[in-house]
């Protein structure tokens, strides 16, 4: 049985996400990034994580021209900062805070936690691009914020199960 893009979108879609906002800047200099859930830490030691970039993205040649791009973990109250950088073109980060992290990738006011890395690996699979970044740098803003959670096509906010 072979499972269709559709339904293999569905299913994959029930597997709840934190939202990321994947930050760079391209060989000039200009801010770029996109909106990932397709985000996970890999090692403690060296600390790893990686990424998944479609190959259309346009953020991915600005990580492939500087090797160094962050991941901003967006807080409850970030649904329009996932929106806006889940669409391609320019202007993403008009009239968005920002600041830049040691080695230049924007960190996006507001978002809970950060982390900067330089890639270790690119690796190719299917339509998208793994990337492996070493984490050189990070912190939590907003220890008290919630996370921003994509689930089954919308976003949620986190509430607490206990057992
Ligand atoms: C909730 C959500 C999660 C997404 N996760 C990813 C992802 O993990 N990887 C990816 O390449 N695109 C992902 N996207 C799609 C990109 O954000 C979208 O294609 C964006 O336009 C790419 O921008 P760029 O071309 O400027 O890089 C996601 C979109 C949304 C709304």
């Amino acid at each position: 049985m072979t499972l269709s893009p559709d339904v293999f979108r569905d299913v994959m879609g029930r597997l709840a996400g934190g939202v990321t906002v994947v930050t760079a800047r391209d060989g000039e200099g200009v801010p770029r990034g996109f909106t990932a859930t397709a985000v996970c830490s890999v090692s403690l030691s060296p600390p790893l994580v990686l990424v998944c970039v479609a190959n259309g993205s346009q953020t991915l040649s600005a990580i492939r021209d500087t090797g160094w791009y962050a991941l901003n973990f967006l807080s409850s109250d970030g649904a329009r900062h996932s929106d806006r950088f889940a669409v391609s073109g320019e202007g993403k980060f008009d009239s968005v805070d920002w600041v830049p992290a040691p080695a230049g990738s924007p960190l996006l006011a507001g978002a809970v936690a950060w982390v900067e890395c330089e890639t270790q690996r690119a690796v190719e699979a299917g339509d998208h691009t793994i990337f492996i970044g070493r984490v050189a740098d990070g912190g939590v803003e907003r220890a008290e914020a919630g996370p921003l959670v994509h689930y089954g096509s919308a976003y949620h906010v986190l509430e607490r199960a206990d057992p």
